[in-house]
């Protein structure tokens, strides 16, 4: 197939692109580089031996989309594009709402122009809110709590209608758990700009500022501070399942491969069905690299909940998926991308 990715050279896209061109499909990437820098294509083609087509521009300027499909004839799009920082949404609301829903309107609007019909849609397991009970299956009740997470949600009612109304028009919307982990090349990974918000990046940070001398040192990263230890989990921390980028990769290649046996909208966990909590990652990370990650019990960061993992079995039965790397592979790997970061960049 030839494949249209939004948000190509980010974080997840960016390892999606190799698995769809080791799967042999052609790759056509749009991406503004808000989130990204354009080495990231080099890097894809550098691990595939494959090149893709790349346009730089706007998911939300529709004259640009329109161009990319007058240009290719696009046999379905992977909708990555949108802006993903859930503190940074509660602070500017409209800047959110703005990428994230008009990037999705733009592109089904020109896809059904053009008589392109296979969207997958990024969603996220924020769409559950508060879980009724665990694991999470694709029934439950939804609801959000902040911007960014009703982004999504909306976005998912917007392709609800779009596929009601266009009966030949066909979406897969997969709720990804918590993607962690980077490619084996160690060529892509996730290195966020300034100070992380999510765990594993801050992890990450803390483990490699424990490993320089003194003088080097960031007060920042010297300690990882753990979000409450009164919460309703074996261990008292929160619990999430975290999934190794490049199965969640390799389920949006499932997810374009079984278009023809599916029909109007589609909704699918991706998680590995575990769940870990933040004092489990800590001390994987610390055996499997042999590293120290000093850490603090601070007060609970609003918002939280206790637990959160997928019940996965509806994508491994109708789209023949499941997760294949664990919880050590991923700590593993997020290690080396950021050993072999600091060899390349001098620092993270
Ligand atoms: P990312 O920020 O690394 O990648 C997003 C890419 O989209 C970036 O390269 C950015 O430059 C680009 N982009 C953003 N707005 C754009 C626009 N208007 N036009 C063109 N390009 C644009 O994020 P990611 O972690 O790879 O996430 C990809 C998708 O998955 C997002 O939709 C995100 O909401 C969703 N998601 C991510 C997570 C996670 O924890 N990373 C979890 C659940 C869902
Ligand atoms: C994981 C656990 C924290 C940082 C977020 C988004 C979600 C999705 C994935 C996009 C929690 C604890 C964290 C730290 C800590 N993204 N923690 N110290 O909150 O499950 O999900 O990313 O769709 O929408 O909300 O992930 O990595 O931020 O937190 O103790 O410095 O680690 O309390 O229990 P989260 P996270």
């Amino acid at each position: 197939m030839k494949v249209l990715v939004t948000g190509g050279l980010g974080y997840i896209g960016s390892h999606t692109c190799v698995e769809l061109l080791n799967g042999d499909h052609d790759v056509i990437v749009v991406d503004n580089l808000y989130n990204s820098t354009i080495d990231v294509k080099d890097r894809i083609e550098k691990i595939t031996s494959k090149n893709i087509t790349f346009y730089q521009e706007d998911v939300c300027n529709a004259k640009a989309i329109d161009k990319i499909f007058r240009e290719n004839k696009i046999d379905a799009v992977i909708h990555f594009a949108a802006y993903k920082a859930v503190g940074e949404s509660v602070k500017l609301p409209i800047m959110y709402y703005e990428n994230n829903l008009l990037s999705t309107l733009n592109i089904c609007k020109v896809m059904l122009k053009h008589g392109c019909n296979n969207l997958v849609f990024s969603s996220s397991a924020t769409v559950y809110g508060l879980p009724k009970s665990l694991p999470i299956k694709e029934d439950f009740p939804l609801s959000t709590t902040n911007p960014y997470g009703t982004t999504k949600l909306v976005n998912e009612q917007i392709l609800t209608d779009i596929c009601k109304a266009n009966e030949n028009f066909k979406c897969i919307i997969l709720r990804y758990f918590n993607p962690i982990g980077a490619h084996k090349s160690c060529l892509l990974g996730e290195n966020p700009k300034g100070i992380p918000n999510n765990l594993m990046p801050y992890i990450m940070r803390v483990a490699s500022n424990n490993l320089k001398n003194t003088n080097a040192k960031n007060e920042a990263y010297s300690k990882l501070k753990v979000f409450g230890n009164d919460y309703n989990t074996p261990d008292g921390t929160g619990v999430r399942d975290y999934i190794h980028v490049v199965d969640l990769a390799k389920g949006h290649l499932k997810a374009i491969e079984h278009f023809d046996k599916l029909k109007g909208i589609n909704f699918y966990n991706l998680g590995t069905g575990k769940g870990y909590s933040v004092l489990d990652l800590v001390n994987t990370y610390e055996k499997v690299n042999n590293v120290n990650v000093p850490y603090e019990i601070v007060k609970r960061r609003p918002g939280d909940i206790d637990a959160c993992y997928a019940d996965a079995s509806k994508a491994y039965n109708e789209l023949g998926w499941k997760a294949e790397y664990d919880i050590e592979d991923m700590c593993r790997d997020s290690y080396l991308y950021q050993q072999k970061y600091i060899k390349d960049h001098g620092d993270v």
